[in-house]
């Protein structure tokens, strides 16, 4: 394991605006299908820092960097063996070192993942519990319990992984230990002293180093219910549905081992040490949790900066629902100070250019593969996607992009079985596809091998032949591609002062409309299939064609009054 060494700390980003994040557009890299630059099928840090001309040409004010920290891979580096140290895939330190001086130079803060929730298995800690003995410190470090059963050969509770399975491992002497996800991935016990104080000292390490700040994994969970009982959430759900002032997660209602009042401690004890940096690194939650009113408890002002919005992710393409939730949201995080964020894809959930195109939408994790996707509409999907999109990027607050929504990419349906890597694929026996069909690397140039993503032609998951015609490279400079889209809107954002500002409802349109005002920019989501009238005003951007005076069906548009 690295030392905990200090280096010289990088350059940082020129403007002073502590508050940069309340307004930002994050882009998230998902290093491992951004770009390789060494040519062997999965993406690198050099190759990030190879292309991150064309992230700061898009508009954008700041990455977030998924894991790229040493680690066996088993759950795409959410299994992090090393806190301190980069994948050899990945590359080293030191291209970690350059890509955050060039990002900056660039003018672009870097946010990088930070996973305290659980390890690798391979991790040096973890090795030690299990070569020390049941009750031991090192054991403490996670969580080991004796099994239940006369011989113990039955799981200490009934928790279940969240990617399928029994929650439990057993060891050969016995004992189990608990993971919230893999096997492969054993939760930390967040009650003991000597974790928390690693922790801090691994976000001392990256600080230094220069980044901007960290989007934190699983940041509901880390602490468990006292006692780790067993889990009913059929109790909780009466004849109308989950009971009142019963929390949601992805997981289920109230699960016991997560939303625990201890990990706001957590949050304020990292607030307190990213304030010895300054003021202006961030933390991000990545808390799957409803209502938004819950949530917002993440971002008080001791504690985290910012939440993600999944419940803006997951609302349908559905006016009122659309009103329903941007309100939620402001309220919400405004009264706790904090601004919203808005989120429509990530590398965990269906992209949204193939989700908005379903009937239904599936349970985050379980991604899109045949058996479950007869009923896509893949262009109508793009078309909602642009005007999602739009409408997202008009909003106060933080935005956050993913990887190749710019190119208006689609989820890949069709990997092949052998293709696939996502650990709830196995722990499932392939009932859920899980969500390799988000992450397959990124196209650049349209007749490159590999479209660019690896000079070799090497791509850790098969590319479509039809990505050709979506590469960056096809779609720059030509009017009405969803690149030239995003980057216009992301110019016009920032002319407009839209990232900030206040949302005025607009009355008078027709109830599939999604009419509100921000800053002066008029913003008409129409989420209808049949076109409605459009008032005067000089247009904008549009996310689709539409004749003057018409506002086409599932198209949205921003105009400015005259
Ligand atoms: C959330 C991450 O976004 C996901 O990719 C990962 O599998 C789980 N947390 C476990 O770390």
């Amino acid at each position: 394991m690295t030392t905990l060494g200090m280096s010289e700390p990088a350059r940082m980003v020129a403007t002073e605006d502590p508050l940069w994040w309340r307004t930002a557009v994050i882009y998230q890299v998902y290093p491992r299908s951004f770009a390789d630059a060494d040519g062997d099928g999965v993406g690198d840090l050099r190759g990030i820092a190879d292309r991150l001309e064309s992230l700061a040409e898009l508009g954008v004010d700041a990455l977030w960097l998924c894991p790229f920290y040493t680690s066996p891979q088993t759950d795409g580096g959410y299994d992090v063996a090393d806190y301190c140290d980069v994948d050899p895939v990945f590359g080293t330190l030191a291209d970690f070192d350059d890509l955050l001086d060039r990002a900056h130079g660039l003018g672009l803060r870097v946010i990088i993942d930070i996973v305290p929730n659980h390890s690798s298995d391979q991790h040096a800690w973890f090795r030690a519990a299990l070569a020390a003995a049941p009750g031991s410190p090192a054991r403490d470090r996670y969580l080991f319990r004796d099994g239940t059963g006369s011989d113990g050969s039955a799981p200490p509770n009934n928790w279940q992984s969240t990617f399928g399975g029994q929650a439990w491992t057993q060891l050969p002497d016995g004992q189990w230990y608990f993971h919230m996800f893999d096997a492969t991935q054993p939760d930390l016990n967040w009650r003991d002293p000597g974790v928390r104080s690693s922790f801090r000292q691994i976000l001392r390490f990256w600080l230094h180093r220069g980044v901007d700040g960290f989007r934190v994994d699983v940041a509901h969970g880390m602490i468990k219910a006292e006692g780790m009982p067993d889990y009913h959430p059929q109790d909780l759900i009466g004849r109308f549905g989950v009971d009142p002032g019963v929390i949601l997660t992805k997981e289920g209602p109230n699960p016991p081992y997560m939303l625990q009042d201890g990990v706001h401690d957590i949050w304020r004890e990292w607030r307190a040490v990213l304030a010895e940096y300054g003021d202006d690194r961030v933390l991000c939650a990545e808390a799957w949790v409803e209502p938004l009113s819950h949530l917002a408890r993440w971002v008080r002002p001791d504690e985290m900066h910012q939440a993600f919005n999944f419940s803006f992710l997951e609302t349908p393409w559905d006016a009122s629902s659309l009103r329903q939730v941007i309100d939620d949201s402001i309220s919400a995080f405004g009264s706790v100070g904090a601004p919203s964020t808005w989120v429509l894809s990530n590398h965990d959930v269906v992209r949204h250019a193939s989700r908005l195109g379903l009937v239904q939408q599936p349970a985050p994790g379980d991604g899109l593969g045949p058996r479950t996707a007869s009923g896509l509409d893949p262009e109508l999907g793009l078309r909602r996607a642009g005007a999602a999109s739009l409408l997202m990027l008009a909003l106060p607050g933080s935005a956050y992009l993913y990887q190749g929504e710019e190119l208006g990419l689609p989820e890949v349906v069709d990997l092949p079985d052998d293709a696939r890597r996502d650990p709830s694929w196995f722990r499932t026996g392939g009932v859920r596809y899980g969500r390799d069909g988000c992450r397959v690397p990124l196209p650049w140039e349209g007749t490159e091998p590999a479209f660019g993503f690896s000079r070799t032609g090497a791509s850790w998951l098969p590319q479509p032949r039809e990505w050709s015609a979506l590469a960056r490279d096809r779609q720059r400079g030509v009017a009405g591609s969803t690149l030239e889209l995003y980057r216009s809107a992301l110019a016009l954002r920032r002319e407009h002062g839209l990232g900030g500002g206040t949302v005025t409802w607009l009355p008078g349109y027709p109830p599939d409309v999604v009419a509100l005002r921000n800053n002066g920019v008029t913003v008409l989501a129409n989420t209808g299939s049949r076109a409605v009238e459009r008032p005067g005003g000089r247009l904008l951007a549009g996310s689709g064609p539409g004749a003057p005076g018409v506002l086409a069906g599932d198209t949205t548009v921003w105009l400015l009054e005259e």
